[in-house]
């Protein structure tokens, strides 16, 4: 069944995010803490939304999206920005952060610095990799990114950005079948940023 993302989803989808993200994921690299207060933030923002598809209580995929990506940004930090350097200083005491995740945390903006606009943004989305009935789980997926789309159109926004990992074959695969094209490619710390978009979203 797909369904809003509530707040007693918080806790699975934290999990959930971090069990099937790849390991050069910003938010994987920063923890389950920053990975809950994003989601926080996409419930509390007012700018931002999220579909879940559950089978028997269990999440098996997710998609955000971002109506407003500039504001939800200026949410995030206004709101968050004192826990989140606390969280960076304890990794950096603990040696569990490398400096080109910090660099690249600073640096996170630069990815649609050059798009014509980037107020709507298909932000995270993943399913349960492990679950069995891989037909289901493709399934899920893909409603719950559809709905995102349709509700960016239903506010006659036609217009659509999405990142990933240049080497996310899966994710990449996902944008071309939903008739996304690569606009950009941002070059971080030891890593590369896919940017992809869609003009005039046709289902
Ligand atoms: C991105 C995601 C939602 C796509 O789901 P999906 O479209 O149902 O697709 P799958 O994951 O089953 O795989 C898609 C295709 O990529 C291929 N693929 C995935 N990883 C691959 C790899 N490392 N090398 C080669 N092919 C790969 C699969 O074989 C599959 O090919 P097929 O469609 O021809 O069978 C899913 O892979 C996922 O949840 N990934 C983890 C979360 C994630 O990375 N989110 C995005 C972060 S920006």
């Amino acid at each position: 069944m797909l369904r809003k993302l509530e707040l007693f989803d918080i806790e699975q989808i934290v999990e959930l995010h971090y069990k099937s993200f790849g390991e050069n994921e910003l938010s994987i690299k920063l923890g389950k803490e920053f990975i809950r207060i994003f989601y926080e933030s996409i419930l509390n923002s007012g700018y931002s939304f999220g579909y879940v598809y559950v089978i028997e209580n269990k999440i098996i995929a997710f998609a955000m999206g971002i109506n407003d990506y500039e504001r939800f940004n200026a949410y995030f930090k206004s709101n968050n920005l004192y826990n989140i350097l606390k969280l960076i200083i304890l990794k950096l005491f603990t040696f569990s952060i490398s400096i080109n995740t910090i660099l690249n945390a600073i640096i996170d903006g630069k990815k649609y610095t050059k798009l014509r606009m980037s107020n709507c943004h298909l932000g995270a989305l993943g399913k349960d990799l492990e679950f069995e009935d891989i037909l289901v789980s493709k399934k899920a997926i893909r409603e719950c990114v559809g709905k995102v789309i349709d509700t960016f159109l239903s506010s006659d926004m036609n217009f659509c950005w999405s990142v990933c990992d240049k080497s996310n074959v899966g994710m990449i695969k996902l944008h071309y079948e939903l008739g996304f094209a690569l606009i950009n490619e941002v070059k971080q710390f030891g890593r590369t940023i896919s940017v992809f978009a869609i003009n005039n979203i046709v289902k």
